[in-house]
């Protein structure tokens, strides 16, 4: 199968673009506005750098793709400017829809807890959104946008909300990276891991084999829908620095430090009964095989 993957030299994008490459023709478009060349490396398909919230012509001159995962985002979840993140994060998921709609391809493309906002855990699909910001609006435009796309598109088109996710190739990404990686890294230079005050917010980790799994499970997908990617449940950012000690073999304590932001969530967990029921979604790593696997990868708070 053709397969397109935007934002494929990001996070996730390039992990799910190196897996589907050993039997798949890949082809990753990116404006590498965020993302690392070294996670794609070992990527051997072809590499297309565009911007999609401007002109396609050069994707249109490509034979069509029967799938698209489309990953591509501003993930930097603290800019303001509204013109800037819509631009990006809503016109270009359009293009790429009127494209999946000349293709007939399948679309499969990266949602957001970030639209729960303050909702009570653990958070449903049908729960009323929440955007604390305009990143999270963003991604709720899109799902709307893709809502009014159904009609016009003969495959299904799938969303995921994707909650924290962790794993190899997301060091570029700064103070956006998982709290996972950038814990690890303050650990690996000797340094106490510095979590807000008292440690308690509780975040649901979701590690990038099971992301990864979700995206070629709704690849499958009969159904059009919006679905929670996440583990299924909660850690505090005091059991994260214990399990990073564990599997790092330190012990450093935690340094406190008041919340800056208005807008962080206190507590996020998937409800995974829509995605186990529609789309056979099965996470295969709780937080202490997450770290294990990540550990594993040589990448786990390493710099690029
Ligand atoms: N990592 C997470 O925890 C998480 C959580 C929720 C949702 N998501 C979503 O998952 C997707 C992938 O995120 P990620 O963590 O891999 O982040 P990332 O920043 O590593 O990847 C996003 C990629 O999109 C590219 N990009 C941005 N705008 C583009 C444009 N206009 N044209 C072409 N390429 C463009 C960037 O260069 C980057 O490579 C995003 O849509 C993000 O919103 C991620």
């Amino acid at each position: 199968m053709r397969i397109l993957v935007t934002g494929g030299a990001g996070f996730i994008g390039s992990n799910l673009a190196r897996l589907l490459a050993a039997q798949h023709e890949i082809i990753v478009v990116d404006d590498f506005s965020s993302a690392h060349w070294t996670n794609l490396v070992d990527f051997h398909g072809d590499v297309l750098t565009l911007d999609l919230s401007a002109d396609l012509a050069p994707l249109r001159r490509l034979e069509p793709c029967a799938a698209i995962f489309h990953q591509a985002s501003i993930t930097d979840t603290t800019i303001t400017d509204q013109q800037r993140m819509m631009f990006n994060n809503l016109e270009g998921f359009r293009n790429v829809l009127d494209l999946a709609r000349d293709w007939n391809s399948i679309v499969v493309f990266a949602g957001s807890a970030s639209v729960y906002g303050q909702v009570p855990a653990p958070m449903k699909e049908s729960t009323a959104p929440w955007p604390m910001n305009a990143y999270a609006y963003s991604k709720l435009a899109m799902e709307r946008l893709a809502d009014h796309y159904r009609q016009k598109l003969k495959n299904p088109i799938v969303g995921l909300r994707y909650f924290n996710v962790y794993g190899p190739g997301e060091d570029h990404k700064g103070k956006f990276a998982s709290m996972i990686h950038q814990l690890a890294k303050q650990i690996r230079s000797g340094k106490r891991p510095r979590i807000f005050t008292a440690g308690q917010q509780r975040r649901d980790f979701v590690y990038i084999d099971d992301v990864v799994q979700a995206n070629l499970k709704a690849l499958n997908s009969t159904r059009s829908g919006i679905f929670n990617v996440g583990s299924g449940a909660s850690y505090t950012f005091n059991q994260v620095v214990a399990e990073l000690n564990r599997a790092l073999k330190t012990d450093l304590q935690p340094d406190y430090f008041t919340n800056p932001y208005t807008f962080t969530q206190d507590w996020t967990e998937a409800d995974l009964t829509e995605s186990r029921r529609c789309l056979s979604y099965d996470p295969q790593f709780n937080l202490t095989r997450g770290i294990e696997a990540y550990l594993s990868t040589g990448r786990l708070g390493v710099s690029n």
